[in-house]
C-alpha cells in the first residue's frame, strides 16, 4: 500500500481520489476539516491521522459530531474546509446504526454487494454463505432480511462489510439498541474483526470503548478537544489536566 488512491465502501461507496501523500501506515488523514449544516457547524478544525491497525473510539455527548465525522471519513459527506486523504487501494466498509436492508434474503443481502463489486454471481452466493457463516447466520441465509430481529440484521450488516474484506471498518455505534446478549455478540464480532482489519466506531458505551478501542477520540461541539491511547484517556493523569471536559464527560459518563 502507498500514496493515496480510490477508497471503496461497503462494495457500494467510492470516494473521489485525494492528493497522494500518506506514508505506507496511515490509512487515512483529515486536514483541518470543517463541516456546515446550514446554520449549524458540524465539524470545525479537525485533524486526524489513523494508522493502520488502530482501533480508534470517537466519543462525545448527542450531537457532538461523531456520526458526521464517520460518514466524512467514510466520503458520504464532502466537508466545507479541509482536505481528506485516503491510502491508495484501500478498501473500506462502514456500518450504519440502523443498516438497511434490501427486501430479499439474508443471503442475496450480502451477495449482491459482492456482485456489485464486479464478482461473478455464483461466487458472491459462495463468498456471502461464508460471510453469514462468520457471523452465526448461516441457518438464516434464506430469511428476509427484513424479518430478521435487529440484532441479526446488525450481524448481517456485520457480515456484508466483513464479506468485502475492508482495510477500514467505520461503525456508527453498533450495538445501540441491541438487547445485552445482541450487545455481547456484536461486541464480540467487531473484537475479532478489530484483529484484522482498522477499526473506527462511534460509541456511548465507555465499557465497550474501554474494551474495543487502542485510542480514543473525544469530540464536543464538533470540535476535536481530546485524542489518546485508550489507557491514558481512562486512567491517566492527563485527561484531568489537559482535557478537563473530556474528563468531565468521562466522569459524568461513568458515575
Ligand atoms: N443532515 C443534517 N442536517 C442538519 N444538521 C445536521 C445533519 N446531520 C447532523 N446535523 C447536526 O450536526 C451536529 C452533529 O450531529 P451528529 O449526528 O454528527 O452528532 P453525533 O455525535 O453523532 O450525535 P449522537 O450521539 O446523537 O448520534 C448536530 O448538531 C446535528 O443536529
Ligand atoms: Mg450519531
Amino acid at each position: 500500500m502507498s500514496g493515496v488512491g480510490l477508497a471503496t465502501g461497503g462494495g457500494v461507496q467510492h470516494a473521489p481520489v485525494e492528493a497522494a501523500r500518506s506514508n505506507e501506515a496511515t490509512v487515512m488523514t483529515l486536514t483541518d476539516i470543517g463541516l456546515r449544516f446550514g446554520e449549524v457547524q458540524a465539524l470545525t478544525g479537525i485533524n486526524l491521522r489513523i494508522s493502520r491497525g488502530e482501533r480508534v473510539a470517537l466519543v462525545g455527548a448527542n450531537g457532538s459530531g461523531k456520526s458526521t465525522l464517520l460518514r466524512v471519513l467514510h466520503g458520504l459527506l464532502t466537508p466545507t474546509r479541509g482536505e481528506r486523504l485516503l491510502c491508495v487501494d484501500c478498501t473500506q466498509a462502514m456500518l450504519f446504526q440502523r443498516p438497511h436492508m434490501l427486501r430479499t434474503s439474508a443471503l442475496n443481502n450480502v451477495a449482491l454487494g459482492l456482485w456489485l463489486q464486479g464478482t461473478h454471481w455464483r461466487a458472491s452466493r459462495e463468498q456471502a454463505l461464508a460471510a453469514l457463516q462468520r457471523v452465526g447466520l448461516a441457518d438464516l441465509a434464506g430469511r428476509n432480511a427484513k424479518a430478521l430481529s435487529g440484532g441479526q440484521q446488525q450481524r448481517l450488516a456485520l457480515a456484508r462489510a466483513w464479506s468485502v474484506r475492508p482495510d477500514v471498518l467505520l461503525l456508527d455505534e453498533p450495538t445501540a439498541s441491541l438487547d445485552p446478549n445482541a450487545k455481547r455478540d456484536v461486541e464480540a464480532l467487531v473484537a475479532d474483526l478489530g484483529q484484522q482489519m482498522t477499526l473506527v466506531f462511534s460509541s456511548h458505551n465507555l465499557g465497550q470503548v474501554k474494551r474495543l478501542a487502542s485510542r480514543v477520540v473525544y469530540l464536543e461541539q464538533g470540535r476535536l478537544l481530546a485524542d489518546l491511547p485508550v489507557d491514558e484517556f481512562f486512567n491517566g493523569t492527563v485527561l484531568p489536566h489537559k482535557h478537563p471536559e473530556a474528563h468531565l464527560f468521562v466522569t459524568g459518563e461513568t458515575a
